[in-house]
């Protein structure tokens, strides 16, 4: 198996290190636009094989798509990274050009690919690509549910005191700080509902913290996230590449299912061997059905800056 890891920014060359931790591909090319930067991030993360015992092969190149030619999955992480006090939005006229051209460059190397989409605003870019490349719809997936819910899990087991690997919760929706929607009456521990324990405002708390965890950490950090949006993404490629069957919500292009179409936008998928394989279908009460309804305006709303 052959994955291509766009952009080395920090979020690409987590998610990089991530697969190559996990030996889900035999070799693992990273790109970028930046003279040498991709190839020295690979030769530091292979000089950690030897310690971590890992065997994929890492390969660095400058803007050489030839080399990423026949690459089962690949992964568009590139553009800028949000500032603290912006909004993921705010990247649009800067990222979708850069998108565009790199979903066009690998096309010419690896028409077969399933292409994983990372970069903000991350539903657009998502369905930017689906247009640009001509591609199935099953074979591009925004990744920002995976992230977003592992947030999710990480608040509320942080407000229940229990281990976030004993939760079952997702996001979907938007990924933005205004249009995801934490599904809470959904979550469970270990299947008993979480709201059995939480109190109305504890629920409210952690939906907002979810909700905004990226700014959050933007704030921070100074800017945009690493390890869980490189991690998030690395958990779509593994079940891309071991047909796991995975139940986790991305960003896809509907059809009618949720009563959205012409759109990306977060909904549950399984993903396996060749990209989204099914569209969960989950009973929405009223407010979650408006709640996406609202969300899903948003996203066309942002989508419509753009000409499809
Ligand atoms: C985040 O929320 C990168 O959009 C990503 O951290």
């Amino acid at each position: 198996m052959k994955v291509t890891v766009v952009g080395a920014g920090a979020v690409g060359a987590t998610c990089t290190d991530n697969i190559a931790r996990k030996e889900l591909a035999e070799e693992l090319i990273l790109l970028d636009i930046k003279e040498g930067f991709a190839e020295g991030k690979s030769i530091d993360m292979m000089q950690t094989s030897a310690l971590l015992g890992f065997d994929t092969k890492i390969k660095g190149c400058t803007n050489d798509y030839a080399s990423t030619a026949d690459s089962n999955v690949v992964v568009i992480t590139s553009g800028l990274p949000r500032k603290p006090g912006m909004t993921r939005e705010e990247l649009i006229g800067t990222n979708a050009d850069i998108v565009k051209g790199v979903t066009e460059n690998i096309l010419k190397y690896s028409p077969n690919a399933v292409i994983i989409v990372v970069s903000n605003p991350m539903d657009t870019m998502t369905y930017l690509t689906l247009k640009t490349s001509g591609l199935p719809k099953n074979r591009i997936i925004g990744m920002g549910g995976a992230l977003d819910s592992a947030r999710f899990k990480y608040y509320l087991s942080q407000e229940l005191g229990c281990s976030p690997a004993d939760l079952n919760a997702m996001v979907i929706g938007g990924h933005g700080d205004t249009t995801m929607i934490p599904l809470i009456k959904h979550a469970t521990w270990n299947s008993i509902p979480v709201t059995q324990f939480l109190s109305q405002d504890q629920q409210e708390k952690v939906v907002s913290a979810t909700m905004v965890g990226g700014a959050t950490l933007t704030k921070l950090i100074g800017t945009s996230a690493w390890y869980a949006p490189g991690a998030g993404t690395a958990a779509i490629v593994e079940s891309i590449l071991r047909d796991e069957k995975k139940l986790l919500p991305c960003s896809v292009s509907l059809e009618g299912e949720y009563g959205q179409s012409d759109i990306a936008i977060g909904v549950p998928v399984v993903i396996g061997k060749n990209g989204w394989e099914k569209i969960i279908d989950l009973q929405l009460s009223d407010d979650e059905k408006a709640a996406f309804a609202k969300s899903a305006d948003a996203v066309r709303n942002m989508n419509d800056v753009l000409s499809f």
